[in-house]
This record gives C-alpha cells, structure tokens and sequence, in this order.
C-alpha cells in the first residue's frame, strides 16, 4: 500500500502537485500516492483529519488555508512561525507538524536553477501580504545588502518589516515603503509577490529601479505577465515562479521521505 499525501485547497484543480510528487516518486522509487482534495471554507480542518485518521502521511496546504493550517498544527517550524502560515504538514508520532516550504523554494530557484549569490545583494520585495510572509525569512537568511519590503498600502509593509524585525536576526536592514519612494533607488534582484499579475495589473515601479546585471522574478508561474514584461523592456533578465513550484514541493517531499527529488527535469517537463 502506498503512502498516502494530498494537496488541500480551494480551488485545487488547477493545482500542478500531483504532477510534481508524482515524478518525485517515480524519480526516488518512493511508493507515494499523492492527490488533490477540495475544502470548503466550512469544512477545512475536518477534511484535514479524515485524512489523517484514514492514515495520510502528510499534506501540502494551498490557498486560501496556510493561516488556518498554521492554527491546526501542533507543532511548528521555525521558518512557518516567521511566515505566520504553513504550507506544508507532516503527520507523525501521534502529533501534526507544520511547515512552510516556500521561501526556503524561492531561494534555491534563485541560487542553484539561476545561479545567483544572494548575499550583499540589494533585494527589492514587492507586495506585504501572505505571498511575501512566506519568503522573507529565508531571503534574510541569505544576508542581502537590504531587503526593502514595498507595498501600495505602506501601512503593511511597514507591519511586515516590524513582525521579522523581532524575530529574525538579520532584520535589522529591512526596510518598508511605499512604490513612489523607490524613485531614484536601484536593486540587483527585485521579487514581485503581489497578487497584481492575477488582474494583469503590476505594482508602479520607477524604470530605473533594476541596477545593471539585476534579475526580476515575479512568483506567479506564468511566462508573460505585466511585471516580467515591464522587466523585458528594460533589458532585464526575468524569471516566473516555476522553478519556485518545484523547488517548495521538493523540500515537502524532502521533510515527508527524507530523500531529495532531482529538480530540473521536472521544471524541464513543466516548461513544456
Ligand atoms: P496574499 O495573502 O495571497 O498574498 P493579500 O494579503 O491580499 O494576498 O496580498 C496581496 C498583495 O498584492 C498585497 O501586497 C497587495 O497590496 P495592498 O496591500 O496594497 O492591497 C498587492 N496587490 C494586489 N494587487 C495589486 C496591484 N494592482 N498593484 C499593486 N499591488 C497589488
């Protein structure tokens, strides 16, 4: 009998885990069975423990539940209590654990898929909700220059730069603001985790806002949107959140089976 693992969301149909964990067992040799499982707002926390009580190993938790998941999980993670959401849960010992893969899986897209060293560079992070949440700790970890949170209600960013400034070491370089006073600062990387690209809309960035040689990475998977465009233009390199996908997906296997799926093919397959 395989091991039993879910992703739970809402909606959940369009969601590419299946997919992904299921090439990570064929990879490995692991016998995983791994499906997707709708929730309703009503219904989120029983559905979770059916699951488990039918004897499921573990769950990738989507939207709109990672707050919730974070409350249902008895024990947490460092990098889940950080991003005040969990993505990924582990059901082990009598106990559930919560975990948040996403930004540990938006670092190694930046660094082992697309080579860039992280420390000392000036990082731009768009956006101050969940999306945002769940990467900054692991950027910090990586030791940027600075990491200047930016967000149209400036209220949030400044609330998010509060929130890691006490817990996370390396805060002491964050900084929030609004887009007009990014007017005349430069970035070597500049991540957009807004929901803008959903409404084919993207946050008022200055033109001037990439240094020379800087990457633009929008978190949202999808080729075109408006920001990566907008990045084109300025003769930027850009980059979508496949790789990023992937990459959070790996680590929940990685936490449930102990081994490491080989990535790149899966992207590879993906960008089909
Ligand atoms: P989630 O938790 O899924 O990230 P959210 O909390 O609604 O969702 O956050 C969405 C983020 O995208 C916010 O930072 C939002 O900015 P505001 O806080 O000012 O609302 C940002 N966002 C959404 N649409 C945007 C747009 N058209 N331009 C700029 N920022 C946008």
């Amino acid at each position: 009998m395989p091991d039993k693992y879910a992703v739970i969301g809402n909606p959940v149909a369009h969601s590419k885990s299946p997919l992904i964990h299921a090439e990570f067992a064929r990879q490995t040799g692991e016998d995983v069975k791994y499906v997707a499982m709708l929730a309703t707002h009503s219904d989120f926390e029983a559905a979770v423990e059916r699951f488990r009580s039918e004897g499921g190993r573990g769950m990738n938790v989507t939207l709109p539940f990672k707050h919730r998941a974070h409350a249902l999980a008895q024990k947490r993670s460092r990098r889940a209590e950080q991003a005040l959401a969990v993505n990924t849960l582990a059901f082990e010992s009598g106990a559930i654990h919560g975990d948040n893969t996403d930004g540990v899986g938006l670092v190694r897209d930046l660094t082992v898929n697309l080579g860039r060293v992280l420390r000392g560079q000036r990082t731009l992070l768009m956006g101050a909700g969940g999306a945002s949440y769940g990467v900054c700790g692991p950027l910090l970890d990586e030791h940027p220059a600075e990491l200047v949170v930016a967000n149209r209600t400036k209220s949030k960013a400044l609330a998010l730069c509060e929130h890691f400034r006490s817990l996370h070491p390396a805060a002491r370089g964050v900084s929030g603001c609004s887009y007009e006073e990014l007017a005349g600062r430069r970035f070597d990387l500049v991540i957009n985790a807004t929901s803008a690209s959903l409404g084919g809309e993207m946050p008022e960035l200055p033109p001037a806002v990439f240094a020379p040689g800087a990457l633009a990475y929008d978190m949202l998977y999808s080729r075109s949107t408006p920001f990566l465009e907008f990045a084109r233009a300025q003769g930027v390199q850009a980059a979508d959140g496949l790789g990023m996908l992937v990459e959070q997906a790996a680590e929940s296997f990685r936490i449930w089976r102990g081994v490491g799926p080989d990535t790149a093919p899966v992207i590879a397959m993906l960008r089909l």
